[in-house]
């Protein structure tokens, strides 16, 4: 059931060396990483081990700063190993076969471009390095629509069976979005609450405040929509909204995730003007310091790309029928926060006087600070009269669980965990990756067939002014 090795193709990429080797350094810092486990690097360039073994040093140490210990250090370098691998010389796999000996349970983790998993997959195969027990972990883009997305499910599929593919939403690794499904279930407190009947509105923001950085070419080609709300958005819309699973085990959760998916309502004809916005970010300042606008990063390109959306979905089903659901995503925005905000509906009826009285809220915070706050109408104390104001019932997570200077956990720190244990929970399911292309496709399509093009917002400001008019429609406001 434990996996022996992980062997990353594309050992040299920059996702390996800022995610993956951190990422398995902390795991084996705090005894998680089977005693025998090998961590295999595969690449074009011709590296010797200890070439290699610098380079994961020069990364561990970069992310690791004041928690590089040298002696788990002495014992993670034991761990690695380095193979050419080049997706266009099956010989270079048969090589890689020999490195791995007789390891059982080898994680073939996929860090390339997806145009090369056919082709690496097959060469997995014919040099029988794809056994019963072997397992694979692709990263996002799973595509760029629909189509695309089926064509390197079925190349996974030829070699690989659905229950040894794990495709990475490294949000799902985020510890506040585990913390949901603990919130949901764990809690007899909100579920008679989590419906149409209490909830008014609920809110999805991923902010950052970086721009597109050296990555335009792959940006620009993508956008916010497909980018950020195909994967990480619609994955926190589901854990959200879904039903209960009978148990937390892989299928129980993405039975539940897929039937969410499935019941987004297709945003389609002129809807498509109603109910999303696009965004672009122009010059302006940016934690401070004053930024670049998006088509000044394009080498003097024009570009229709957005960096910023929002959008209205109902989710539609009994236990939301009616419940707008707000999503929205951007670079250059002011801060780098995400939260879901649960809106909870009004008091039917206020027996205090003025109109101070403010609808109870849940915030869940993923970024900066992992947090949980609930908005409660409290009396100020005070002898005469009754005045109100709202007051948060605030749950830290570092506070609550006494985490001195808490070290940040990389996400993908759980994901490469529950993928040596063979766990499926955290990753996403060939059908749901599917199924949110179905729903991003439409709003894509009606963007081409109604021309809408992306509105500028300035650098730092939270999108263009019609991701407010977006919520004030219906007499809701974002919040901050
Ligand atoms: C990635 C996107 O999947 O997520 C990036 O491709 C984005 O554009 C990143 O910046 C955000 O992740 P996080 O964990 O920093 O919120």
């Amino acid at each position: 059931m434990t996996a022996q090795a992980i062997v990353i193709i594309g050992a040299t990429g920059d996702l390996a060396q800022r995610m993956l080797y951190p990422s398995l350094y902390f795991l084996d810092s705090e005894g998680l990483l089977p005693p025998e486990f090998r961590i295999i690097g595969g690449a074009r360039s011709n590296l010797t081990d200890d070439d290699f073994i610098a380079r994961v040093e020069a990364s561990v140490h970069d992310r690791a700063e004041g928690y590089f210990n040298p002696q788990v250090w002495e014992r993670y370098r034991r761990r690695l190993g380095y193979c050419v691998v080049d997706a266009e010389h099956p010989a270079t796999f048969h090589n890689l076969a020999t490195v791995l000996g007789g390891a059982r349970e080898v994680i073939f983790y996929l860090s390339t471009s997806p145009n090369l998993y056919d082709a690496i997959s097959g060469n997995l195969r014919e040099a029988e390095l794809a056994k019963a027990d072997s397992r694979v972990i692709v990263e996002k883009p799973i595509g760029r629509d629909l189509q695309s997305c089926i064509e390197i499910n079925d190349a996974l599929a030829r070699t690989f069976a659905e229950r040894e593919i794990f495709r990475i939403d490294h949000y799902l690794g985020k510890e506040t979005v585990q913390n949901l499904i603990a919130l949901r279930f764990a809690n007899t407190l909100f579920e008679p609450l989590w419906n149409k009947v209490s909830v008014e509105h609920v809110q999805i923001t991923v902010g950052e405040t970086v721009g597109v950085e050296g990555r335009w070419g792959y940006y620009n080609e993508y956008g916010a929509l497909r980018d950020m709300v195909q994967n990480h958005v619609l994955q926190l819309l589901c854990l959200v909204a879904m039903e209960p699973p009978a148990s937390l085990d892989p299928d129980s959760v993405r039975n539940e995730k897929v039937k969410v998916l499935r019941s987004l309502r297709p945003i389609v004809g002129r809807d498509v003007e109603k109910k999303t916005v696009r965004g672009q970010y122009r010059a302006g300042v940016a934690d401070g310091a004053s930024v670049a606008g998006y088509l000044d990063e394009t080498g003097g390109g024009a570009s229709d790309t957005e960096t910023f959306v929002a959008v209205q979905v109902n989710v539609d089903n009994w236990r939301w029928a009616g419940v707008p659901f707000y999503l929205r995503t951007g670079k250059r925005l002011p801060s780098k926060s995400s939260q879901i905000v649960i809106q909870f509906r009004d008091v039917p009826h206020s027996i205090f006087a003025g109109d101070d009285m403010m609808a109870n809220r849940l915030t869940i915070r993923l970024q900066p600070e992992e947090e949980i706050a609930l908005t409660l109408m409290n009396k100020t104390p005070s002898l005469d009269g009754m005045e109100l104001r709202p007051v948060a019932l605030n749950l830290s997570l570092t506070d609550a669980f006494r985490v001195e200077a808490p070290r940040r956990r990389i996400a993908y720190e759980r994901l490469l965990l529950e993928a040596i244990k063979n766990n499926q929970t955290l990753f996403v399911r060939r059908d749901e990756a599917e199924a949110a292309w179905t729903w991003i496709d439409a709003i894509e399509a009606g963007w081409s067939h109604y021309g809408v093009k992306p509105s500028p917002y300035a650098a730092g400001s939270w999108g263009p002014s019609g991701a407010f008019a977006l919520t004030e429609r219906n007499g809701h406001s974002w919040y901050e």
